[in-house]
């Protein structure tokens, strides 16, 4: 959620500032940009040169720093997606709700047209006390979003509401924000990729050249548009570091359909993008087989075809399946929709240029229950993917 996201962290001047240290590098591993506003009594409590070298960005703390034109402010206000005031202390949230501007971070706050968060911080009483409740509840009036105080033991030494909330407790506060009003919020999705190696021997299998892009750019982005998505991934070297893409390694058909067939219910959306052999040695060796004769038979038995049976069981997913083609294409796809029981199969020409296994492009034609065709033209996988996700959110809508 927070990938390429400008966050402004404004630090004020309580005990807990000491953890910020530790949420700009959360923010930071999310792959967020961080810029820190630091007031004058926050770096009583946190280094600038600390939060500095975390955010690999100058800290700001004055309207006369030699690094910042006065008017900056306004600038900075403009680049962030968002705003975390952390720890916010009863003054600060005083002069927020009040209007008044007396530093440079509430210029940066009055300035902010993105969503703001506050993550207060104060002693027990303090944080009981009617006028601080008044002026937060005055935040959230504006639409601003409060990061609720935490119980536990105060610098004060009183135990009791008012703690800062946890980083990773502020982190996943606002991922979740973030979630909201996306097409895919709280939405399951299953995608199977890559190839399957189907064993031999010890050292051999029957393979196909799949890379499993396309299935990963679509799980890439599924998640950023709030899915949680697992991806049962065949032989392939790709990665994620999208904490909501969990990555699933099979080698086999028949190991791919078991992890599939274990997740399967509970999803709402499972497209197969994966090139799933269809066929296996009917004997695997246990020991290296030897060159002998001048010809080589090998004999081979059918896999179960994954995508076949989840529409045989499909109870509420939406089905969404590939289908390559060398000829035939529209019709050959159309018919694997009907056979399989799909909501949408998309449609690979095999031989043309920059289409399909190992590319980093693709083309496709993508066919409906009601055979209508959408055709998206030569361009890379994540835009493929990115039209792919906007017509797959579409039809799951018409389909509730
Ligand atoms: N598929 C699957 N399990 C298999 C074979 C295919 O889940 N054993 C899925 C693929 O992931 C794809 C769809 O079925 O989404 C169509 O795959 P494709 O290989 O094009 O078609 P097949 O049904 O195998 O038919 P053929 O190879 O004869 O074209």
């Amino acid at each position: 959620m927070l990938q390429n996201k400008k966050i402004i962290l404004a630090i004020t001047g309580g005990i807990a500032a000491y953890k910020c240290a530790h949420l700009v590098r959360l923010l930071v591993k999310q792959g967020a940009s961080v810029k820190v506003v630091l007031s004058a009594s926050a770096a009583q409590f946190v280094t600038p040169q600390t939060l500095s070298v975390l955010s690999k960005n100058e800290v700001i703390q004055d309207f006369f720093d030699a690094n910042f034109n006065w008017n900056n402010h306004v600038h900075l206000a403009e680049w962030a997606d968002l705003m975390l005031v952390a720890p916010l202390t009863a003054n600060s949230l005083a002069k927020m709700a009040s209007g008044t501007c007396d530093n440079i971070l509430l210029a940066v706050y009055f300035s902010m047209r993105g969503k703001v968060f506050v993550a207060p911080a104060m002693d027990l009483e303090m944080y009981r006390h009617a006028t601080v409740k008044e002026n937060l509840n005055k935040l959230e009036a504006l639409g601003h979003y409060v990061i609720p105080a935490e119980s536990g033991e105060l610098a004060s030494g009183l135990s009791g509401e008012g703690r800062m909330a946890e980083p990773e407790n502020i982190v996943h506060f606002i991922e979740n924000n973030l979630k909201q009003g996306m097409p895919f919020a709280g939405k399951k999705v299953l995608i199977t990729a890559g190839p399957t190696h189907e064993a031999i021997d010890p050292v051999r299998f029957i393979g196909n050249r799949s890379s499993g892009k396309m299935g990963m750019a679509l799980a890439e982005t599924l998640a950023a548009q709030g899915a949680e998505v697992c991806v049962v991934l065949g032989p392939s070297v790709l990665q994620s570091a999208n904490k909501n893409i969990q990555i699933v390694r099979v080698e086999s058909a028949d190991e791919m359909y078991a992890a599939v067939m274990q997740r399967y219910a509970g999803q709402h959306l499972v497209i197969c993008s994966a090139a799933v052999a269809d066929y296996k040695p009917a004997q695997v060796a246990t020991s290296k087989m030897k060159k002998k004769a001048e010809t080589f038979e090998l004999a081979l038995t059918k896999n179960p075809d994954i995508l076949a049976k989840l529409g045989e069981t499909k109870e509420n997913q939406f089905l969404v399946g590939f289908a390559l083609e060398t000829e035939n294409l529209l019709e050959n796809a159309g018919q694997k929709l009907k056979n399989k029981n799909l909501d949408l199969i998309v449609a690979n020409a095999a031989n043309e240029p920059g289409v399909g296994f190992g590319h980093d492009t693709n083309a496709v034609s993508v066919i409906d229950q009601h055979n209508n065709v959408f055709k998206f033209e030569l361009k890379s996988k994540a835009d493929i993917a990115l039209e792919l996700v906007n017509l797959v959110a579409l039809k799951m809508k018409v389909k509730g």
